[in-house]
């Protein structure tokens, strides 16, 4: 059945940028750009795949604009700034995609990188040491990289960016109630929480005017004590009123991993904003209830496990969602969303959300392309199995080394 009158398939706006359909490529992270900082000819192509296969939207993976230095790193080491990190041929990105299909847009992702330090001295499972509250002047800094990234982004053609401020990263430690106890300027209420984002929004609009800038956050950090389905909508208002454009829902942070299955209501996998086993309809959409909880001047965007096309034109109909966004069906299938406007194949994807491209790109960088992602379950099985087995353990592991 062709669905070409489906609202899935019908143009939408993010501020000023029309976008030709409501099907957004989630941020999908590119280490190996990273490790060389060169944009290479392989994640060009893959960009292009992605941009022929039909969405409306692509949110390039992650480019840090600010690092302290890894742990096997020379102790005393300054941060990285985002002119230390700079993607050379970074323009080739946006160029590519353009070019592969004028009316497909990209806006570049933008985190902060690996961090020791945080907004406050609480200690989590993965610091295992109390995190050290970064100083006034460090923030300061923090909030300079993203204005200056910002400003590159505009200047190397995407058509927009997205603060990533989910998932337990340094900004979303910044929102959570959990992670940030200041009694600041940056903590202490949900306003003092926000002025983060709104100090890098603000900055960055004198510079880029109504350049598109998107936020990705938590509806939920899955920890007691955190960002939640109550303090949620308070906490997307003010996110909306820092100066954002769009939110994309998302949830999680790794720290949730030690807590029981029946707590959480889910597995807990590496990564666990990408749940696995999404079988039936409960367990696919599973941030859509925060997303119902919001009333946002702005578009909101959907994450985490949308899979059947149908399920997701009656959640876009139901009209509390403008976008729909997915990763790993399309790691596995770029060409989905034509394959779905067509009325061809089945209604879902062909991803099993078996996380083993995770697992290749956080354990095996080097294959099957240095740090390229790709659907191992289909093209390596032997990797695939090393790979479930290593989601299996790994929760147990963590746990046992605690
Ligand atoms: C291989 C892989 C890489 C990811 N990289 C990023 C990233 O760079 N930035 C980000 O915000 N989320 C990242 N995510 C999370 C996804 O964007 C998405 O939120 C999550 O997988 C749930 O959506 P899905 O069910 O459609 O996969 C990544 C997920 C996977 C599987
Ligand atoms: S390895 Fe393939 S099937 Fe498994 S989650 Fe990733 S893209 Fe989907």
């Amino acid at each position: 059945m062709d669905r070409s009158s489906y609202k899935i398939f019908s143009p939408g706006a993010i501020a000023g940028l029309t976008l030709s359909n409501r099907l957004v490529r989630s941020g999908t992270w590119d280490p190996s750009i990273h490790n060389s900082r060169q944009m290479s000819e392989a994640v060009l192509d893959l960009y292009r795949q992605v941009a022929l296969g039909g969405v409306g939207l692509i949110i390039s993976g992650g480019f840090p604009v600010y690092r302290e230095r890894f742990p096997e790193e020379e102790p005393g080491l300054p941060p990285r700034l985002y002119a230390d990190m700079r993607i050379d041929g970074l323009e080739r990105l946006p160029e590519a995609v353009h070019q592969a299909r004028p009316d497909c847009k990209i806006i570049a992702q933008l985190e902060p990188g690996y961090m020791e330090s945080g907004p406050s001295p609480v200690v989590t499972v993965f610091s295992k040491d109390p995190v050290r509250p970064m100083t006034a002047a460090e923030i300061e800094t923090l909030v300079g990289c993203f204005v200056t990234a910002i400003m590159d982004m505009q200047s190397a053609g995407f058509d927009g960016v997205q603060l990533h401020a989910a998932h337990g990263g340094l900004l979303s430690r910044f929102l959570s109630p959990l992670y940030n106890q200041r009694e600041d300027a940056y903590g202490g209420t949900v306003e003092k929480r926000v002025h983060i984002l709104r100090q890098i929004a603000t900055r960055a609009r004198q510079q880029v005017g109504d350049f598109p800038i998107l936020i990705k956050m938590n509806g939920t950090d899955d920890m007691e004590g955190g960002v939640d389905i109550h303090n949620f909508p308070a906490l997307a208002d003010a996110v909306v009123r820092a100066g954002v454009d769009a939110v994309e829902i998302s949830g999680s942070t790794w720290d949730c991993l030690f807590r029981p299955e029946e707590e959480l209501g889910f597995r807990p996998v590496p990564a666990p904003e990408s749940h696995t086993r999404i079988q039936n309809p409960e367990q696919q959409s599973y941030y859509l209830s925060y997303a119902e909880q919001v009333r946002l001047p702005v578009p909101v965007i959907l994450v985490g496990g949308n899979r059947d096309i149908e399920r997701m034109e009656a959640i876009l109909q139901a009209g509390r969602v403008d976008f729909m966004a997915l990763c790993r069906p399309l790691i596995r299938e770029p060409g989905l969303p034509a394959r779905w406007k067509a009325g061809l194949g089945s209604k879902t994807p062909e991803c099993t959300s078996c996380n083993s491209c995770i697992y290749a790109l956080i354990v095996h960088p080097g294959q099957p392309e240095p740090g390229l992602v790709s659907c191992i379950c289909k093209t390596d099985k032997k990797m695939h199995a090393r790979a479930q087995r290593w989601i299996a353990s790994w929760v147990k592991k963590e746990r046992q080394a605690q």
